[in-house]
């Protein structure tokens, strides 16, 4: 027996598909399959009783298929932002108190990273021992290490640094 009334038109404004938060942040517009790697770079595993929402894979005006997370009670940081938008270049952070929106803005990728992102490459000056900080400038779809210019895109989320 099929009693599916889910007809979804496309008008996505009067859809909440996860609750409506508090006080927090809303990492909106995360690329489709993102938010676990999102999670990872906030450190959130849920292990500390953090109180978080997340949709996967919801449709969106804007992506062809978005992710987005919620998190109560806490305010990113600047150098968190910078490396959230490697890995999800049009996500809008909104900050929310008392359940309004009451700042939002798009991520903006930085020229480079610095400390953020361990070169994939053993041969690599940064990963061979030397006190020397990893640095990757930051492409449109990828990243590049300023010391052996390996190229870095699907792996970025594995090379975080935390
Ligand atoms: N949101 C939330 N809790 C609140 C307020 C907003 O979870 N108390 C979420 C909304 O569900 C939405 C995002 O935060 O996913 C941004 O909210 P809002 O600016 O009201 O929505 P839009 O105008 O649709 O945002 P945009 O234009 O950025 O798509
Ligand atoms: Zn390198």
């Amino acid at each position: 027996m099929s009693n599916d009334h889910d007809h979804h038109d496309g008008n996505d404004d009067h859809e909440l598909r996860v609750s409506k938060i508090r006080d927090g942040t809303v990492i909106d517009h995360v690329n489709g399959g993102q938010a676990l790697n999102v999670l990872a770079i906030l450190g959130i595993d849920g292990s500390k009783g953090e109180e978080v929402s997340v949709g996967m894979n919801v449709p969106s005006d804007r992506l062809a298929r978005k992710d987005i997370v919620k998190v109560e009670g806490r305010e990113l940081s600047q150098d968190e932002v910078d490396v959230l938008s490697l890995i999800a270049p049009d996500a809008t952070i909104n900050i929310v108190r008392n359940y309004e929106v009451i700042e939002k803005h798009r991520v903006e990728r930085p020229d480079a990273v610095t400390g953020v992102l361990s070169c994939p490459n053993p041969g690599c000056i940064t990963t061979a021992g030397e006190p020397v900080t990893s640095k990757f400038e930051v492409l449109d779809d990828a990243v590049r290490c300023v010391y052996c210019e390996t190229i870095v895109r699907d792996e970025i989320p594995s090379l975080i640094d935390t």
